[in-house]
């Protein structure tokens, strides 16, 4: 079991409702959709099917670098940024990894497909918005040889600035220890990529994701940067044609589409301060977020969580969550309709 946000397909077993009908909070994914331009070059290349994708990606690694403005050789493309985490796994076979909790769960269920790897938690805590503590967390760094850090953080969309991110990765450079800093949502925050500086740490990987800012879960596009050292050996672990020719034409595409961009930053803002407000309105606690989604702590969040459900509004139950208790919701940022539905909803049922 993965325990995900985003299974509209066992909630429509679960209630019956359809699943195009299901009203889904729980995965954190642009309500703008699908860019137009990516279906069109779907369409397009629907006849190219019968030919295998490339195998590496090589063309959708070379737009990404001239689009990030860094050496395409140090991309590697993944099926989803999942699979580069595995594949980190997998090639550096770390034995000791610290991880933050709470954290996005995928980072642990990577390392115990190891039995020699063993597992360091570092607990956030709610009393100070689960931030991490910079001088903590580089002490808890020595003697592990990685760690995981997903900024924002999924789930509570707590951000590092760049400037401490760089200080922890100077730190892990000194200790040795692989920094695998996960930025499925920095598109939200771009100014705080660590992208353009893998090139300068032995230690730093950087992994990204189409699926978030571009609502593409489904096509499953990500890549990975590396530090030029280590491209060969992660290559060398990584089955080819994983990123299919859809996936591969489609992700070019998004990338290129500067108004979806925009039109996205104005839809997240918006739809921001009106649920922030909204929350204060009903006096709901939320912990305050960089990214597309809130971290909501309730009364009675398993009531909340069923309920909803059955009226076919998915929002993610955070008891699965290691350093979390059964007290918390994560709900996206959806179109101003949805957004408001929400609300409404939330209004008849919470207990904060
Ligand atoms: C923090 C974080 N990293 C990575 C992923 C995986 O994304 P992808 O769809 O690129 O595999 C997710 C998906 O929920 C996520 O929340």
């Amino acid at each position: 079991m993965t325990g995900h946000g985003g299974n509209i397909y066992a909630a429509s077993r679960t209630t019956g409702i359809p699943e195009d009908r299901i009203l889904d909070f729980s995965a954190s994914i642009n309500p703008l959709g699908v860019p137009e331009t990516v279906s069109e070059v779907i369409r397009k290349n629907i006849r190219n099917l019968p030919n295998y994708p490339e195998p590496f990606a090589e063309q959708l690694s070379a737009h990404l670098g001239k689009h990030l403005l860094i050496d395409p050789q140090s991309i590697i493309c993944g099926n989803g940024s999942t699979e580069l985490i595995y594949l980190v796994v997998r090639a550096l076979t770390p034995r000791k990894v610290l991880i933050p909790a709470p954290t996005f769960t995928e980072y642990e269920r990577a390392c115990k497909t190891r039995r020699e790897t063993s597992l360091f938690q570092y607990d956030l805590s709610p009393e100070n918005s689960f931030d991490i503590h910079l001088d903590t967390f580089i002490a808890a760094m020595h003697g592990c040889d990685m760690t995981f850090l997903c900024n924002p953080n999924n789930p509570t969309g707590r951000l590092l600035t760049r400037e401490q991110v760089i200080k922890i990765a100077q730190a892990a450079q000194q200790s040795q220890c692989y920094l695998i800093l996960d930025e499925a949502f920095i598109d939200f925050v771009p100014e705080h990529s660590m992208v353009s500086e893998v090139e300068k740490y032995s230690h730093l990987i950087v992994l990204r994701s189409l699926t978030k800012f571009y609502a593409l879960s489904g096509l499953r596009i990500g890549y990975g940067v590396f530090p030029a050292a280590l491209v060969e050996r992660l290559r060398s672990h990584k089955e080819p044609w994983t990123i299919n020719t859809l996936a591969q034409r489609g992700g070019m595409a998004a990338i290129d589409n500067k108004a979806y961009e925009k039109e996205t930053f104005e839809v997240i803002t918006q739809g921001k301060l009106f649920l922030e407000k909204g929350l204060d309105e009903l006096k709901i606690q939320y912990v305050p977020s960089y990214a597309n989604y809130y971290l909501l702590r309730l009364a009675n969040a398993r009531e909340v969580v069923v309920s909803l459900r059955n009226k076919g509004i998915l929002v993610r139950d955070c008891s699965n969550f290691p350093g979390l208790d059964g007290s918390y919701i994560r709900v996206a940022v959806k179109s101003p309709e949805h957004n408001a539905l929400l609300l409404k909803e939330l209004s008849g049922l919470c207990r904060g």
